[in-house]
């Protein structure tokens, strides 16, 4: 059964046009695609268990474009330079650690991370119809076994914040892949800002931001055939001063930003990649050390 989306529901999770098959609001459309190109690009267990055949036949479309090499490239990039930075970002004393995905769609990576670190705890949010059909389909896969310590939530992240969501819980790690360019810069702001309020001191936010002005804009027309299907992308950020500025002004302490290209190179990935946006790794301050008690000298 779909449920009737919150009256002030984020546009990516209203109910519209889905001439393609692939799902009733522009997010579940977006995971749809993304899930198909990882599939046939990919095929394992975990990527053919999430995917359907209209995405898989929708990637394949995508994959005929002009461009579109270099456009998978850079999905494969994200995918695995977001989950390297997280991995950096995790703390060396693992009990009690909770990393969580925010618009998880159908990616994999909470599976991979939850088997990689069995002390973790992963926690994984997208819409509603988004978890629904991910949690069905990895119930309904028989080649798959779930970890114990992965769990899923259902939240319009433009509607509630993560603090609610997660009931005021402080995590360590929270990653965000493919979220960013539906929410404009201004909201983006305020959504990292919430989401640090929900991270633990030192702890971290790695996602992906926008960067409108990639070299030579070849990421334009795959894009604008994908954003028809998967929603309407706002971010929009000029270079890496800018996206630097975007997470300080969220509140960050030590922001680091990694290309695309970069990324590939160093995690030894297929290239040419796309360079469609900055890989973001934003930091909270650690605990402010308590301040040092007068002492007064030995007379
Ligand atoms: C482009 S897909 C990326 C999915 C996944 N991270 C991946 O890389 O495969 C964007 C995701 O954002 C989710 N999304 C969009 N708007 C959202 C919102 N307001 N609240 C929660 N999730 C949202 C969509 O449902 C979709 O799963």
């Amino acid at each position: 059964m779909t449920e009737t989306p919150h009256p002030s529901a984020s546009p990516t999770a209203q109910p519209s046009s889905d001439t393609l098959g692939l799902g009733r609001t522009s997010g579940q459309r977006g995971a749809e695609i993304i899930a198909g190109f990882r599939a046939e690009k990919y095929p394992t267990p975990e990527t053919l268990a999430l995917s359907r055949w209209a995405g898989r036949i929708v990637a394949r479309m995508f994959m005929r474009m002009p461009h579109s090499d270099k456009a998978m490239n850079y999905l494969v990039a994200r995918l695995y330079g977001l989950t390297e930075l997280a991995r950096r970002a995790l703390p060396a004393q693992r009990e009690e650690t909770v990393i969580v995905e925010l618009a998880c769609g159908l990616s994999p990576r909470g599976l991979y991370l939850a088997r990689e670190f069995p002390d973790v705890q992963v926690i994984e949010i997208d819409l509603p119809d988004v978890v629904r059909d991910k949690q069905k389909r990895l119930e309904q896969a028989r080649n798959l076994t779930l970890p114990p310590n992965i769990r899923w939530l259902a939240a319009d992240l433009g509607v509630t914040s993560l603090d609610d969501i997660l009931e005021n819980q402080q995590v360590d790690v929270v990653i965000a892949e493919g979220l960013t360019p539906y929410f404009t810069n201004a909201e983006v702001i305020r959504m990292a800002n919430h989401i640090r309020n929900s991270l633990k001191p030192g702890g971290s936010f790695v996602c992906d931001l926008p960067w409108d002005e990639g070299p030579g804009g070849e990421g334009q027309q795959v894009a604008g055939l994908f954003s028809r299907q998967a929603g309407l992308y706002k971010c929009k950020l000029k270079n890496e001063a800018e996206a630097r500025q975007l997470l300080a002004d969220a509140g960050y302490e030590s922001i680091e930003l990694y290309r695309p290209a970069q990324m590939a190179e160093t995690l030894k990935l297929a290239q040419p990649v796309i360079e469609y946006s900055f890989f973001a790794w934003g930091r909270k301050a650690p605990q402010q050390a308590a301040a040092p008690a007068d002492v007064t000298p030995p007379a």
